[in-house]
């Protein structure tokens, strides 16, 4: 791949930190971050130039992507499942009008220059919807099955697949003649992500974040679903190499794709949690809300498709992203010394 310009939207976020800190540095690559909030000033001799404002806002959009005629999009910037339950109309103006603009912009550029503009975009587990009684029958659902979101960002997420899909396959199909489709789009559907660098806010999955950074300050933790629920996980590093992968994949014959490294409930990562930290003060009162949305995610996703095509590989278990990752990186972030020798860790 030649020279590429990306633009990061959402990148003072979670996902975004990560791939900022991978990205930076690389030959041939030039980094444009974009987000509502101030971007950390850590980042920002990490990329080439930094935009503050909304991606609801076309004229903005516009702008940044013909300044720096960019090539590639890592559109991260979302309202979250449960922001997004608590403001859904304003979860649809970001999540739906926002990558339209961004969609519809580059389009409008790769047409311009006569080059398909690369969209990746991070879509969610939420965008299933599993009846309990399905669950044990359905085993790792696969990308076709139970598309029934039943919250507003799952179905934003959902819509926004079809969009991309739309874009880089069959945007204008009756006039468009022998000319490229404008948008290289290519989807992963990620599980609960778990950073051990920075704090999640506004997922349903933040549970289990919330109980690891909790024990490693030492305060107690209250986990807002049952000890039974059980959902699909990746670690932070894990998902940056994943969209990475994807991103620099030769064509695909698919664009969306699930990825997940292992399967876990909250009681074996509370279980988990309190080996590494002994003393954890971890406990369950669930949230009737939060559960119910929980509840209708799959606990398992089958990621053959994304094996297949573009050589994704799950890196760690359970155990091995305690031990390897999330143990290691709490401890430095909260200046606590490394367990001693012989210690689980
Ligand atoms: N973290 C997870 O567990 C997880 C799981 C599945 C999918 N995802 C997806 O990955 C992407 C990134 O997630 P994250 O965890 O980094 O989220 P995050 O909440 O940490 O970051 C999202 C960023 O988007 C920015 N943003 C929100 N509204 C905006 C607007 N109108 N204009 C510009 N910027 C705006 C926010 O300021 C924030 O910095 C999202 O699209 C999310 O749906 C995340």
């Amino acid at each position: 791949m030649s020279d590429r310009t990306i633009l990061i939207t959402g990148a003072a976020g979670e996902i975004g930190h990560g791939l900022i800190n991978a990205l930076a540095g690389q030959p041939g690559v030039r980094l444009i971050a974009m987000d509502l909030r101030e971007v950390p000033e850590e980042l920002h001799h990490k990329v080439d130039s930094v935009h503050q404002g909304d991606i609801c806002d076309r004229a903005f959009i516009e702008h940044v992507i013909s300044l720096h005629r960019v090539n590639e999009v890592m559109h991260l910037a979302a309202l979250l499942s449960t922001s997004a339950e608590r403001a859904p109309e304003q979860a649809h103006e970001v999540n739906v009008q926002g990558t339209f603009n961004l969609m519809r912009t580059a389009a409008e550029q790769a047409q311009a220059y006569d080059e398909p503009v690369r969209f990746i975009f991070p879509s969610t587990i939420a965008i299933y919807g599993v009846e309990p009684s399905e669950k044990d029958e359905l085993g790792p659902i696969r990308e076709f099955q139970a598309l029934r979101p039943i919250t507003m960002y799952g179905a934003n997420k959902l819509y926004c697949e079809a969009m991309g899909r739309y874009y880089g396959r069959y945007y204008r199909s009756i006039t468009r003649g022998d000319r490229r489709p404008p948008i290289d789009f290519r989807c992963l559907r990620l599980p609960g992500i778990i950073s051990a660098d920075t704090l999640p806010v506004g997922g349903t999955s933040d549970y289990v974040p919330e109980m690891i950074h909790a024990s490693a300050r030492g305060e107690a933790c209250v986990c807002f679903v049952r000890p039974d629920t059980s959902l699909p996980w990746m670690m932070m590093p894990e998902c940056v190499e994943a969209i990475l992968k994807l991103a620099k994949a030769p064509p695909l014959a698919r664009c969306v794709y699930n990825v997940a490294s292992f399967s876990a409930t909250a009681g074996e990562f509370a279980e988990a949690v309190q080996r590494h930290f002994p003393g954890a003060e971890l406990s369950f009162e669930p949230h009737a809300g939060r559960q119910s949305l929980v509840d209708t995610w799959p606990a398992d996703v089958d990621c053959l498709r994304a094996r297949e095509d573009w050589g994704y590989e799950p890196q760690w278990t359970l155990e091995q992203a305690m031990t390897q990752y999330i143990v290691p990186t709490v401890r430095a972030r909260y200046g606590q010394a490394p367990a001693p020798e012989g210690a689980i860790t």
